[in-house]
């Protein structure tokens, strides 16, 4: 446990319930140490020590995930109809300091999200000097006309209502109508905006990897904690050959 958190605000901050809610389950004794042994809410222990009902405890602050997101989610906690957080545990929601998507997917673009509870590690993440890529794989209503790998190379590109140009970006072409692109920068509605921009309009959208990490074997719709060995995957990402921005 981190600091030295009484176990009655410890469980309520890991999303168990209100105070008044945790305390029952205290009251309860439904709140033990790995022996067996009841806890009560003033005692301060360490989180791997604590079972709920025999259960080990969500993991500790600083938690690193990522979900497979479906298309049809929404990257919000409040807002209307289906929320990227109904595919992770209802107490995840609850808990403070709160767990957030890293960035956001449009509604109707699928793959990877990281979501931390970790602000420091978020930012490190997002901060456009962290240069870690982001690679999408694009379906497209039109064929590509064969100079968007130049114009979106370029750091000139524009998008409309900005006044920054783009950060180079690479585009590798798979066929006609579908395409990879690697950003290094994370602005609204990105990718659809660079095509739109080259007169083209994005369908299917898919997120295949961010650093060095990629979804691997991990089902739509499901979530994975992060490991240590994935923060370094995610912080060491292969050099695209086509380079990366300079600054
Ligand atoms: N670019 C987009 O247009 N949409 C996303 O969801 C992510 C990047």
């Amino acid at each position: 446990m981190s600091g030295k958190v009484k176990l009655l605000r410890y469980l309520a901050n890991l999303g168990y319930g209100s105070r008044r809610e945790v305390l029952g389950l205290l009251a309860d004794g439904r709140v033990t140490d790995a022996q067996g042994e009841r806890l009560y809410g003033d005692d301060v222990c360490q989180h791997d020590d604590i079972r709920i009902d025999g259960e080990v405890l969500d993991p500790a602050p600083g938690l690193l995930l990522m979900l497979n997101k479906p298309t049809g989610y929404t990257c919000s906690s409040k807002d209307q109809g289906r929320l990227v957080y109904d595919l992770l545990p209802r107490r995840f929601r609850l808990r403070s300091p709160l767990l957030s998507s890293v960035g956001r997917l449009d509604r109707d673009t699928s793959g990877l999200l990281l979501f931390t509870d970790d602000g420091q590690l978020l930012h490190r993440i997002i901060a456009p000097k962290s240069h870690l890529p982001k690679v999408y794989l694009a379906e497209l209503a039109r064929d590509l006309r064969g100079d968007e790998a130049e114009v979106f190379a370029s750091g000139t590109l524009l998008l409309e209502r900005e006044t920054r140009p783009l950060l180079p970006a690479v585009l590798d072409v798979l066929s006609p109508r579908q395409a990879r692109l690697t950003l290094y920068e994370g602005r609204y509605h990105q990718v659809r905006r660079m095509f739109a921009a080259v007169g083209n309009h994005v369908g299917a959208l898919h997120r295949e990897r961010v650093g060095g990490l990629d979804l691997g074997e991990l089902p739509q719709g499901q979530w994975r904690l992060l490991q240590q060995s994935d923060l370094k995957r995610l912080f060491s990402p292969a050099v695209h050959p086509s380079a990366m921005p300079s600054g």
